[in-house]
């Protein structure tokens, strides 16, 4: 079958180790299914994973892709869960130490074929086309806990989102509008902040920029490059939640600034089955959609990766195989 994967590692030039030709077809063990992928997303964690990050050498070829949606054995449309927890593990997936998302220890979703266990499957709404739902599992999905879970806030509050354009970022934006919170956005580009207002943001600052009022809670995926600005329009006893750290991951804690606010510092990660059927019926009763930035056949998953790698990108992008 045609997938995309890493055929080795490679930190300082990832697109020069994916390649994309034919793997064997998944063989899957007792209590997993194999489903036939219509969509997979791309995520940064695929380019990490061409990096080395979190894929030794002893786990190639690893077919990349955390994201998929398609129809399994019985015909059942359906979303993927990707985050794999051992068997025996009861509860949220997201805390058991071993969980592992696929592509990390199990082949990957950007393929014709992905096999997933059985209570990883998630219904499809109707309502959502596969390349929709193939942008929720993780992007929408973090985004979601991250507002909703963790970040303790109400409709009403403020929330400043970092970095506006990125997957996870740009699905926080319409996640909370449309949770009646009031949303801030930053980016380094005037045209991407011009396109998250268009989104919903109600309004758009350049990185960095002094914003008129602190926030009540920051979502923070960028990191080094922007953790002081989130750290310094947080209101006293407001939080920070963090998934992410695109630029860097070892900015100064400031930890004077963080005692004396009382700021809350919360970390957050993917979510559970149950948060990810959550969100899909949240899509199918309001109608809101993931922003796709291009759909691509998967034979021409490179361009993706580029763009992905470049920033040129808001949204998702999307494979069909
Ligand atoms: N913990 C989890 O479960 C989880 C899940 C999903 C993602 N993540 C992580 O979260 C991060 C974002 O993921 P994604 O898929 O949303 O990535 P993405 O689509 O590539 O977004 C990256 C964003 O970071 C901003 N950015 C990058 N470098 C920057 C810099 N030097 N200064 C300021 N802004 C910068 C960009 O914002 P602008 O260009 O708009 O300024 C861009 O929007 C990644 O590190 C990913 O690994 C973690």
């Amino acid at each position: 079958m045609l997938a995309a994967y890493a055929a080795a590692t490679n930190a300082d030039d990832p697109l020069a180790v994916l390649e994309i030709s034919g793997r064997p077809d998944p063989d899957p063990p007792e209590g997993w299914t194999t489903v036939e992928v219509r969509a997979a997303s791309l995520n940064h964690h695929d380019l990490w994973s061409l990096r080395g990050v979190g894929l030794p050498d002893d786990r190639l070829p690893m077919i990349l892709g955390c994201d998929a949606a398609g129809v399994d054995a019985d015909g059942n449309e359906v979303i993927v869960h990707s985050v794999i927890a051992t068997d025996d593990w009861r509860g949220d997936e997201t805390l058991d130490p071993k969980r592992t998302l696929l592509s990390e220890l199990h082949q990957g979703a950007l393929a014709e074929r992905v096999a997933v266990p059985r209570r990883n499957l998630v219904p499809k709404p109707d309502a959502l086309s596969f390349e929709q739902a193939a942008c929720l599992p993780t992007a929408w999905l973090t985004a979601y806990r991250m507002l909703f879970t963790k970040a303790g806030v109400q409709p009403g509050d403020t929330v400043l989102i970092q970095g506006a354009s990125g997957g996870v970022a740009s699905a926080a934006i319409v996640l909370a509008r449309h949770a009646g919170l009031r949303v801030w956005v930053t980016s380094r580009d005037e045209a991407k902040r011009e396109k998250a207002l268009a989104l919903g943001a109600h309004a758009a600052f350049e990185s960095g920029a002094r914003l008129p009022e602190r926030v009540d809670a920051v979502m923070e995926t960028v990191g080094e490059a922007t953790w002081k600005h989130s750290l310094r329009s947080l209101r006293p006893g407001g939080t920070i939640v963090v998934s992410g750290s695109t630029s860097g991951q070892a900015p100064s804690a400031e930890l004077q600034r963080v005692f004396f606010l009382q700021l809350n510092i919360v970390g957050s990660t993917m979510g559970t089955r149950e948060e990810l059927a959550q969100l899909a019926r949240l899509c199918e009763t309001t109608g809101i959609r993931p922003e796709i930035d291009r759909v691509l056949p998967l034979a021409e998953a490179r361009d993706g990766f580029a763009a992905l790698a470049a920033g040129d990108v808001f949204g998702k992008i999307v494979f069909t195989p």
